[in-house]
């Protein structure tokens, strides 16, 4: 099969679109033929090495996290699939394994496919979308009237977490600079703040919940923002803000939370009926194919991004 590999760690140059070997399965695990993935930054953080603890010297590696596609073949344990299913999901950035023609995966890791999406659209959703859902429905428990604030609102997280925020019927006022004003209240922001022109710490508001999908904020100078028992939930914790979360946890008033994205079937389902719900719809900001997969991380890396960005592969 083809697949998207990387020999050692490194600059976009590293990335070899190329011929290996079909992955087989065990009995606990499906075989899903990927017909679309997506860009997210943890793969070209991965790929540049800053992941190198975890993700150790094994090359080469197949990098990718998003995908969708259908099923090509089922372990004997498995029951609930059927070859050609149509689905979408995640495997971790530590496992990677998305941008090929293949994936094999567990059932931890997949939904069948939102049925009014096609599979470049669905495969834009799972990493950012279970990233937002995970943060703002486990981690900031959001209720119905919460006022939220979520920063990089335009990005790939924040696009999700602006639409699921909504659904909850939270008041959401979102950060993003003045060229996505427009493209943040069409998702369904009621506030605005554009950073290139205001401080949000200079702001005499309280938010329950803010979502720094940026990360480039910090809880000490955030705290005065939040409620009484609101919520600071980041993307990027430092190890101070590991240990400030801990600390926090233990105490009833403002608390710092940092969100590890993990693979979840509920989740994909829960994100799943959003979409037929038209409640939640990917932004598509560019498309590649796989094999023009150097010039899709270039452009993550910009930091730019508005939306997703997807990888075709049939
Ligand atoms: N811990 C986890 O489990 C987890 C999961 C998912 C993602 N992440 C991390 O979370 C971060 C966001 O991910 P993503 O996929 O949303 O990234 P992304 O799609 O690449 O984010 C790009 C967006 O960020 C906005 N942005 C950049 N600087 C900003 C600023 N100072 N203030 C407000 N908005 C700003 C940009 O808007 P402008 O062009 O208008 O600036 C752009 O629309 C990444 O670092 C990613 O690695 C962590």
């Amino acid at each position: 099969m083809k697949a998207v590999v990387i020999n050692r760690y490194g600059a976009a140059d590293v990335l070899e679109y190329r011929e290996v070997e079909k992955p087989a399965i065990n009995d606990d695990e499906i075989l899903v033929e990927v017909y679309a993935s997506s860009v997210n930054p943890v793969d070209w953080k991965v790929r540049q090495g800053h992941l190198k603890v975890i993700t150790g010297r094994k090359f080469p590696r197949i990098l990718g996290c998003d995908f969708a596609g259908r099923i090509a073949d089922v372990g004997g344990d498995i029951k609930n699939y059927k070859t050609g299913d149509e689905v979408f999901g995640m495997v971790s950035a530590l496992q990677g394994g998305a941008y090929a023609e293949y994936v094999r995966v567990r059932p931890k890791n997949i939904s069948a496919k939102p049925k009014n999406l096609n599979f470049e659209q669905a495969a834009a959703v799972p990493l950012a979308g279970l990233t937002a859902l995970q943060s703002l429905r486990r981690l900031g428990k959001i209720k119905q009237g919460n006022r939220v604030l979520i920063n990089g609102c335009s990005g790939g997280v924040g696009s999700c977490a602006v639409q699921i925020a909504k659904s909850f019927g939270a008041q959401v006022t979102g950060i993003c600079s003045a060229k996505n004003i427009e493209f943040s209240k069409n998702l369904g922001a009621d506030n605005i703040i554009d950073y290139t022109r205001e401080n949000i710490l200079e702001r005499n508001e309280t938010y329950d919940i803010f979502f720094d999908a940026v990360a480039n904020q910090s809880f000490p100078q955030i705290k005065k923002l939040l409620t009484k028992h609101g919520i600071y939930i980041t993307t990027l914790p430092s190890s101070i803000e590991f240990i400030m979360s801990m600390l926090t946890s233990l105490s009833r008033g403002k608390k710092l939370k940092a969100i590890f994205v993990k693979p979840d079937a509920g989740d994909l389902d829960y994100l799943k009926n959003l979409i037929e719900n038209n409640k939640l719809h990917p932004a598509i900001d560019k498309s590649f194919v796989l094999s023009d997969v150097r010039q899709a991380h270039l452009y993550s890396e910009t930091g730019r991004v508005r939306g997703k960005i997807t990888l075709r592969i049939k």
